[in-house]
């Protein structure tokens, strides 16, 4: 039985295919191998598609699954929620959600209209946010740039003046582990934590019932915010827990849910 348990925990250490990547507070992207050695230059495109582009994971926005799909998705920089629209598998629009009427929020794209419509004094506005003839508005929606990533199933809008997450001061940082995208996990799953000040972190993948499954993370890390992969297929469909654990005494875990 011992011989077993242990031929399961071999197998899933080597299926498991982990890599983490360090985004500090100076901007600068590292990704790290398993013996901790930096190859920097490994992750200098991935860098060029995160830093300033505001992530919109389709997760957390389930009518963004379908094409004529729409939502308003909250930016902490704008006063209004954005709208989002899937407008194919692989493309979106992303317009500014403030009316240009009197900037009143629009309401999402609506696909039996074919228009997004302003509920104030009824302006109306194509998906792109062209304006309609015979609205009170007589300017289009702002329209900002979008990038789709089919493996982190995530829409990159590239929003005038946000900060992206990668770019925080040190004194912004805490330390936490956040929910794992996509969840649920098919394939290979992202979970992205971050550390306030220097320390040991432990990363473990726990069975639903407490058995350690996988150790993600095992080792001493300098304050900044980083991402860790594992690739979910080697593990059965089901619930597990993750928990990120520091020397300092930090504990905190979340759910992880595959389903393949
Ligand atoms: S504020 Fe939108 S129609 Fe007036």
């Amino acid at each position: 039985m011992q011989n077993n348990n242990n031929s399961r925990r071999n197998f899933l250490k080597t299926a498991l295919t982990v890599s983490v990547v360090a985004a500090t507070s100076t901007q600068r992207l590292l990704a790290e191998d398993d013996n901790g050695s930096s190859s920097n230059d490994k992750d200098k495109g991935k860098r060029g598609n995160v830093q300033g582009l505001f992530p919109v994971k389709i997760n957390d926005f389930p009518a963004l699954k379908t094409v004529n799909g729409s939502a308003q998705v909250p930016v902490p920089n704008l006063s209004r929620k954005m709208i989002v629209t899937r407008t194919s598998q692989s493309e979106f629009v992303a317009v500014s959600g403030e009316c240009t009427h009197e900037q009143c929020q629009v309401e999402a794209f609506d696909a039996s209209s074919m228009r997004i419509i302003c509920d104030c004094h009824g302006s109306r506005y194509d998906v792109k946010g062209i304006v309609q003839a015979g609205s009170p508005a007589t300017k289009n929606l702002q329209q900002f740039s979008t990038t789709y990533t089919s493996g982190a199933d995530t829409v990159f809008v590239n929003v005038p003046g946000f900060v992206a997450t990668s770019a925080k001061n040190d004194a912004q940082i805490t330390t936490a582990v956040e929910q794992n995208f996509p969840n649920p996990a098919v394939g290979m799953t992202t979970i992205e934590y971050s550390v306030a000040e220097p320390t040991k972190v432990s990363i473990i993948v726990y069975s639903f019932l407490g058995k350690e499954i996988i150790r993600l993370v095992d080792k001493f890390h300098e304050p900044g915010i980083y991402k860790v992969q594992c690739n979910a297929s080697a593990l059965g469909n089901g619930v597990y827990l993750y928990r990120m654990s520091t020397s300092e005494g930090f504990v905190q875990t979340r759910k992880l849910t595959i389903s393949q």
